[in-house]
C-alpha cells in the first residue's frame, strides 16, 4: 500500500477529538485510518531565530510543522489566501484585495513548502494537497522531480469563468492545477465550473472531465467531503454534555431552539439570517416565547476588514433584534463569539430543534452533516439549507432555502418549527442514510481510489 503524505495550511490536532474546523477534523479522521504524513503550516505568526520545521510522530502519523516567515504569512495568509482567492471562490469579487506583493508572496511559501517537502518524499507516495492556499504546489513538486502521483481537493467552491477571470493570475494558476493527477471538488457545479474555466483559460485538450496539458493527463471529479457519524452521534449523546445541554435548556423559558454555528466569516450569511429570524417574529408573534435562537460564531481571520466589519453588523443586529423583541423572562437570540468544543457543539446540536445552515455560498458545510447526525431518530429536529451550500446537491430533504430571500427564510423557520412528527421523521431517516453513505472515510477512500490509478477512475459527473 503506497504511503498517504497529506499538505494543508493547518494541521489538526490529532489528539484531541473535540477540535473544531471543517477541513482540519476531515483530515484528521481520514489520515488516522491509513497513516502516513500531515505536512503544513507550523502556526507561528512570529519569527523566531532560525525555526526549522518541527516533526513529531502520533499513532501511525508523522506531523511535519512547517514555519512561514512573519514578513511572507501577512501577505500569503491574510493577503493572497484570504483576502483575494477566499472573497473570489466564494462570488464575492466586491471584497477583493488584490495586491501583486500579495500574490509574490503566495508563490514564494508554495516554493518553500515544495523545498521542505520534497526531501521526504518517495517515488510511490500518493500525495494530496488540499486547498486554496497551496494550488500551485504540485507543479512546483514536479518542477523539483517529483515522481510520485499528486492530487488536489478543493474544501471551498469554484467560481465559473466570469468570476475567475477577475483573478491576475488566472491562467498561471489554471496550468498549475493542470499538473496534478487528479483535480477534486466538493459538488457537479464546481467539476462544471472548473472544466468551463479549462476550457476558457488554458490550451488543455479536453475530452469531459479528462484533460491533457503539456503532455500530462489530469482528472477532475466530485468527492463530497463528510464527517465521521459514528464518533460523532457517539459525542452527541454523551452524558456528561447531554446533561450540560440539559442544564442550558433550563435556563431558557422558550421550549424550543433554532440553533447556528458557523466561523464568523461573511460567506456564511449570518446577517440575513438574523434578520429571518426577526422577520418571522414579526409574521407569526405568536412564536414570541415559544422559541430562541442560539448563534455560536467563533472568531476568524480578525485581522482583515471585512472580518472586523461582519462582526460589528452582527453586534449590532442582535442588539437590535433583542432591543425590539425581549421581554423580562426571554432573549431571542443568544450570539455567542468564541468557539465551543465539538463534543458540546454535539450535544447543542442534539438538543436543538431546528438547524439554521444558510450560507450565501459554501464549500459543502459540514454543520449541515452534524446536524442530522446528532439528531434522535424518534424525534428528530429540522435543518434548514441554503441552496448555496455544496451539501444542498446531497441533502434535497432539508428545507431548502434561497438565502438571499429574507421573507421566504422567515417562513421556512416557521415551518420547521410547526413540522408535524412524521414528515421531520421521513426527511430525517433520509438525510442520515446519505450522510453515512458520504461520510468522511468514503471521501477519502474514493480520493485515495481515484489518485491510485487515474487513468481507470470512472468518473462520478453525468
Ligand atoms: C475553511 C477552509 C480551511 C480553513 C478553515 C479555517 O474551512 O476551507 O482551509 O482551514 O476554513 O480557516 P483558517 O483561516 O482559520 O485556517
Amino acid at each position: 500500500m503506497s504511503r498517504l503524505v497529506v499538505v494543508s495550511n493547518r494541521v489538526g490536532d490529532l489528539r484531541n477529538p473535540a477540535q473544531t474546523g471543517g477541513l482540519a477534523v476531515a483530515v484528521s479522521e481520514a489520515i488516522k485510518d491509513r497513516g502516513g504524513i500531515w505536512f503544513g503550516w507550523d502556526g507561528n505568526t512570529e519569527d523566531e531565530a532560525d525555526r526549522s520545521a518541527t516533526i513529531e510522530t502520533i499513532g501511525n502519523v508523522q506531523t511535519i510543522l512547517h514555519p512561514i516567515a512573519s514578513v511572507d504569512y501577512q501577505p500569503f495568509y491574510l493577503g493572497f489566501a484570504n483576502s483575494v482567492l477566499w472573497p473570489l471562490f466564494h462570488y464575492r469579487a466586491d471584497l477583493v484585495r488584490y495586491q501583486q506583493d500579495y500574490y509574490d508572496a503566495y508563490m514564494r511559501v508554495n516554493e518553500q513548502f515544495a523545498d521542505g517537502l520534497i526531501p521526504h518524499l518517495r517515488g510511490d507516495d500518493l500525495v494530496w494537497v488540499h486547498d486554496y492556499h497551496f494550488m500551485p504546489l504540485g507543479a512546483m513538486l514536479r518542477e523539483r522531480g517529483c515522481g510520485a502521483k499528486i492530487g488536489f481537493f478543493l474544501h471551498i467552491p469554484f467560481p465559473p469563468p466570469d468570476i475567475f477571470a477577475a483573478l491576475p493570475n488566472h491562467q498561471t494558476i489554471m496550468e498549475a492545477l493542470l499538473q496534478y493527477d487528479v483535480i477534486g471538488f466538493q459538488t457537479f457545479t464546481d467539476v462544471t465550473n472548473f472544466r468551463r474555466c479549462v476550457e476558457e483559460f488554458t490550451q488543455a485538450e479536453v475530452n469531459g472531465e479528462r484533460f491533457r496539458f503539456n503532455g500530462r493527463v489530469s482528472v477532475a471529479d466530485r468527492f463530497p467531503i463528510g464527517i465521521d457519524v459514528e464518533a460523532f452521534q457517539k459525542m452527541a449523546s454523551s452524558k456528561a454534555e447531554a446533561l450540560f445541554s440539559e442544564k442550558f435548556r433550563r435556563n431558557l423559558v422558550a421550549d424550543k431552539q433554532m440553533i447556528g454555528v458557523d466561523r464568523l466569516d461573511y460567506s456564511k450569511g449570518i446577517p440575513a439570517r438574523f434578520q429571518a429570524f426577526s422577520q418571522m417574529l414579526t409574521r407569526y408573534p405568536e412564536l414570541s416565547k415559544t422559541v430562541s435562537f442560539l448563534q455560536i460564531a467563533p472568531p476568524s481571520r480578525e485581522d482583515i476588514g471585512a472580518y472586523a466589519e461582519i462582526r460589528d453588523e452582527l453586534e449590532r443586529l442582535s442588539g437590535t433584534i433583542n432591543g425590539t423583541f425581549a421581554d423580562f423572562d426571554w432573549t431571542p437570540i443568544r450570539y455567542i463569539h468564541r468557539s465551543v468544543s465539538r463534543d458540546r457543539l454535539a450535544a447543542l446540536l442534539r438538543t436543538s430543534q431546528v438547524a439554521l445552515v444558510t450560507p450565501m455560498r459554501d464549500g459543502m458545510n459540514l454543520v449541515a452533516k452534524e446536524y442530522v447526525a446528532a439528531q434522535d431518530p424518534e424525534d428528530p429536529g429540522v435543518l434548514v439549507l441554503s441552496r448555496f451550500a455544496g451539501a444542498a446537491e446531497e441533502m434535497p430533504e432539508a428545507l431548502l432555502i434561497n438565502p438571499f430571500d429574507v421573507d421566504e427564510m422567515a417562513d421556512a423557520f416557521n415551518q420547521a418549527l410547526n413540522m408535524p412528527i412524521e414528515e421531520r421523521r421521513e426527511r430525517h431517516e433520509i438525510l442520515l442514510q446519505r450522510t453515512r453513505a458520504f461520510d468522511v472515510h468514503t471521501w477519502q477512500e474514493r480520493f485515495v481510489a481515484c489518485l491510485s490509478d487515474p487513468g481507470a477512475w470512472q468518473t462520478s459527473i453525468k
